[in-house]
């Protein structure tokens, strides 16, 4: 459930609906990890689980065709959404099939970026700890994650509506585990500073969505939730669909918790 190829083809089979909810949740808060990893004119920088480019996208617009942007990912359906939305404009951006835990491309880098990827990754230290070793000295690694409580009141639901309806209660992944190390202020800062970066500085990001039933149902079918459901048939689908619906109301969930923590840590040493 947890390797590299496992999440190819979650997020593979999530791309559509993933691209669906980008403009409300992937692509606001990419844009917010890319003001805080702040790119200039001709830097290089590795988008680290890039997905649909909602980080490596705007980064490429501040590097410019001076600058390279390396967008790497294992989900080649990811990366067909991110090379359509940046067309023939941004031809130092790529976006590349590659799994990050052996990715080494034209290091070094000045920037390495990771929104909602690190804690995929199958060690998430040693892992982060490799990519932070591409940057030159005084390179910064930026990284945005859930907020402990984001996503949670919501996920009960899903998890609910999943055992209502496969009659089973739903494997832990061990990248909760990991997401849980960095989902603070203080955990992000103390993880970056674990990895070897310092100064490191770290933000609380607020961000809110209003439910309905179709978003309701993307931020199952586009993102990670999408690896619980893959061995669901098309009628248990719909069934799991209608319990979600049904859970939130319930439970008088009209919101998503999109809460995220973004952390700067740069490499130490003189350039
Ligand atoms: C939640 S998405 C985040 C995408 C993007 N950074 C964003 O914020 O919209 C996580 C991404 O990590 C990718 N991923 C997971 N493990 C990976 C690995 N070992 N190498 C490359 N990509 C990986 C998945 O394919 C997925 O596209």
């Amino acid at each position: 459930m947890d390797t590299p190829a496992d999440h190819a083809a979650t997020f593979d089979a999530a791309s559509a609906g993933f691209a669906r909810i980008a403009p409300v949740l992937w692509n606001p808060l990419g844009e917010r990890l890319v003001r805080a990893g702040a790119p200039v004119a001709g830097e290089r920088v590795l988008d680290v689980c890039c997905g649909t480019g909602a980080s490596a996208l705007p980064a490429a617009r501040l590097v410019g065709p001076a600058g390279a942007v390396d967008a790497v990912d294992v989900a080649d359906g990811m990366l067909a959404v991110g090379r359509a939305a940046a067309g023939s404009d941004l031809p130092w951006l790529r976006f590349i099939p590659a799994d990050v835990t052996t990715w080494t491309g034209d290091a070094p880098y000045d920037l390495v970026q990771s929104g909602y990827g690190v804690f995929f990754l199958p060690d998430m230290d040693a892992d982060s700890r490799r990519l932070a070793s591409l940057l030159r000295p005084g390179g910064r690694f930026a990284v945005l994650a859930w907020s402990s409580g984001a996503l949670r009141t919501f996920a009960t639901c899903v998890l609910r509506a999943y055992e209502q309806v496969s009659g089973e209660r739903p494997e832990p992944s061990r990248n909760l585990d990991a997401a849980a190390r960095i989902d603070s202020r203080d955990g992000v800062t103390a993880w970056l500073g674990a990895i070897g970066l310092t100064p490191v500085a770290a933000e609380h990001i607020d961000h809110t969505l209003e439910l309905d039933e179709a978003l309701s149902w993307d931020l199952v079918m586009g993102t990670g939730y999408r690896a619980l459901v893959s061995d669901l048939s098309v009628d248990d689908l719909e069934r799991m669909r209608c319990a979600l619906l049904d859970n939130l109301a319930a439970a008088g969930v009209d919101h998503f918790d999109a809460g995220s923590v973004l952390g700067v840590g740069v490499r130490p040493g003189v350039r």
